[in-house]
């Protein structure tokens, strides 16, 4: 899950919507809406699509009622029974026929409705947790680009996993053990008041005191539990920045000081753990103090005193000591949940605040399918900045023809991958509009304006799986053959067939088992693969060394023939094979022309190539 993430790019890129690559099969998910205005909300929103099921659960767990109150009845009845049978004890198993067999009926059907629960939790719980996750990740890879750059992708996997097994287990608590307790103490209530009504009331009491302390804390611990999830969440951001960073920790030997790193906010975990946990022990000491008070010392003591004024028989004495007594556990039990209750309660909320942000770059509503059968592309008075007051763009306008190719060149940081950006639409603008064959980005689905462009990007991830799906997901359909003569192109296929397990060989996360360069063509095979009307290359060959490079030129050459192509490059031979050449400099477009116009008319490209030339035949 953790390079799904890491791999928004490309999902972004291509423009796809499913679940996973390898020839499973595609799934079309429908438009996602937040579900994020309350815990409760997002809780309700999947139980509610397994109700029947939840329902049954809850049902079952009755049994509850039935082990705890029905069985003491049954020792009740059977008690009374042998009192009565005391002084003619002949003929007792006949006479005790049927209490034994009401009692041992009970206890069968108790065991039923428990194994009938265990199978209602194999078919809800897997398949309920299963819906939530998918629904949460597609939700998140929704985000914008820039929302991928902003989170660490740890926290990102934590949250997601929070959140969906939180919400199991804050049902599988609520059903299994809350209700059927609140349930058998009030059929307690009942009972008892049935039998004597001081002990009903005595039960009552209990009961709405125990629920009302727990309401009360239930704010309180859920507030300072959440508030240990987030500064957990930050912790294990911190962890997993870590080991990403384990090349530069080594080449460093930072070990002590990435380690050091992490005390601070181990410290802030710890008192934010600790202050949680004392709450829980406050609430822990007042309901043992309420069930010893009721349950250990008003029930026992009423129960001699109507015993002694011989209003209470011994079978009576039997039921309320022996339910009485199975309350009491099960409120130990439901109470011993409180602290797992909160916490996932408080993991979930944190969890819930990343749904609660909204897609930044969205589809506009009845937004139209980008046709482009004349790739021009078009900025028009754009002005962008990805921190407000610190613009990237200003009033920026670029015309681009239908099959032109030009060159982006410029200062590392002066603005050139931006351009690109925009053009995908990863950022919204802040004015402007950017168009392609006339149509404004803005108002096209997001899938049908990315199927429409191949981007070879500067830093190339590819996802775990084998080297064939990896440049399959430049078009899905592609046969096992197209996707071979796309490697062959990009000069893949040598290397490929080199290792033992060829296309079937598995690349590592994030592609770490291939080199810089070999990532960079099968990137540059997935473009091929994509075939799209608009190519874009970003220092698609940077990783490349001069032989390889030149032969990639030539099949370069070929796929940009009749393609609308931006190449950012800063090689002299790339930059001369283009029509038009784009001088950035601190966002700003100062040249604009060809190669060799450029050279007399343009101060700082004339600059740049000198010193290229200059670097060159120095070491001749
Ligand atoms: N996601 C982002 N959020 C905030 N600022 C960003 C982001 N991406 C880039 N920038 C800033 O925008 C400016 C332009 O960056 P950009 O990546 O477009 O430069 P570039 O010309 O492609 O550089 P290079 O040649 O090094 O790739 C830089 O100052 C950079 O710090
Ligand atoms: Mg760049």
């Amino acid at each position: 899950m953790e390079q799904l993430l890491a791999s928004g790019l490309a999902v972004c890129l291509f423009a796809y919507k499913e679940t996973s690559r390898s020839r499973t099969p595609f799934y079309t998910f429908p438009p996602m809406q937040p579900i994020t205005k309350s815990l409760k909300t997002f809780i309700l929103h999947f139980v509610s699509q397994y109700k029947w099921h939840f329902m049954a659960m809850a049902c079952f767990r009755m049994c509850f009622v039935l082990d705890n109150l029905v069985v003491p009845y049954a020792f009740k009845v059977l008690v009374t029974r042998l009192t009565e049978l005391a002084s003619n004890r002949a003929g007792a198993w006949i006479k005790l026929g049927v209490p034994l067999m009401a009692l041992l009926g009970v206890i069968v059907l108790i065991e039923v409705l428990f194994r009938l629960f265990d199978y209602m939790k194999i078919r809800t719980i897997p398949a309920f947790e299963a819906k939530i996750r998918i629904w949460i990740v597609h939700y998140l890879q929704g985000h914008s680009y820039q929302f991928f750059t902003e989170h660490f992708s740890g926290d990102l996997v934590k949250r997601v996993n929070d959140l969906t097994d939180g919400i199991s287990q804050l049902m599988m608590i609520v059903i299994s053990s809350f209700l059927p307790t609140f349930c058998t103490m009030l059929a307690g209530v009942f009972s008892f008041a049935y039998i004597q009504p001081t002990f009903g009331a005595v039960l009552m009491a209990w009961l709405v005191l125990h629920t009302a302390t727990y309401l009360f804390y239930s704010k309180k611990c859920g507030h300072s539990v959440a508030l240990h999830a987030e500064k957990g969440s930050r912790l294990s951001g911190s962890i997993v920045d870590g080991f990403t960073n384990i090349l530069s920790i080594k080449l460093f030997a930072r070990n002590n000081q990435a380690t050091t790193h992490l005390l601070a906010p181990q410290a802030i975990e710890k008192r934010a753990h600790e202050k949680a946990l004392k709450l829980i022990m406050q609430l822990h000491l007042i309901i043992s103090g309420l069930s010893i008070g009721f349950m250990g010392v008003g029930m026992l003591a009423y129960m001699i005193y109507y015993w002694q004024l011989g209003k209470l028989s011994i079978s009576e004495v039997t039921y309320i000591f022996y339910a009485g007594n199975n309350i009491c556990n099960l409120v130990w039990v439901s109470v011993a949940e409180f602290p797992d209750f909160f916490e996932e309660m408080g993991y979930c909320k944190q969890a819930l605040k990343l749904l609660q942000k909204k897609h930044a770059v969205l589809d506009v509503p009845g937004a139209a399918v980008l046709t482009c059968r004349s790739p021009a592309i078009a900025f028009k008075d754009v002005s962008f900045a990805y921190v407000p007051g610190k613009p990237i763009f200003e009033n920026q306008n670029i015309a681009i023809a239908a099959g032109e190719k030009v060159g982006l060149v410029g200062l590392s940081g002066s603005g050139k991958t931006t351009f690109i950006n925009l053009l995908l639409r990863f950022f919204d603008l802040n004015k402007g509009v950017i168009t392609i064959d006339g149509q404004d980005i803005s108002t096209v689905t997001q899938e049908s304006l990315r199927a429409a462009i191949a981007l070879i990007p500067q830093d190339t991830t590819l996802f775990h799986d084998n080297i064939l799906e990896n440049i399959r997901y430049g078009r899905k359909e592609a046969t096992d053959e197209e996707v071979i003569a796309a490697a062959q192109k990009a000069k893949c296929h040598h290397f490929i067939m080199s290792f033992s397990e060829g296309y079937d060989t598995l690349v590592g996360e994030r592609g770490s088992k291939l080199s810089g360069g070999q990532r960079q063509r099968i990137a540059i095979a997935r473009a091929i693969l994509k075939d799209a009307p608009i190519l874009i290359l970003d220092e698609a060959t940077s990783a490349l060394d001069a032989v390889t490079e030149t032969e990639i030129q030539q099949s370069l050459a070929t796929i940009m023939a009749g393609k609308t192509t931006i190449v950012i490059a800063h090689r002299l031979t790339v930059l001369a094979a283009m029509d038009r050449v784009l001088v950035f400099n601190n966002g700003n477009i100062i040249a604009n022309g060809s190669h060799e116009t450029l050279l007399k008319t343009n101060a700082i490209y004339a600059n740049m190539c000198r010193l290229q030339l200059e670097g060159m035949h120095s070491l001749q």
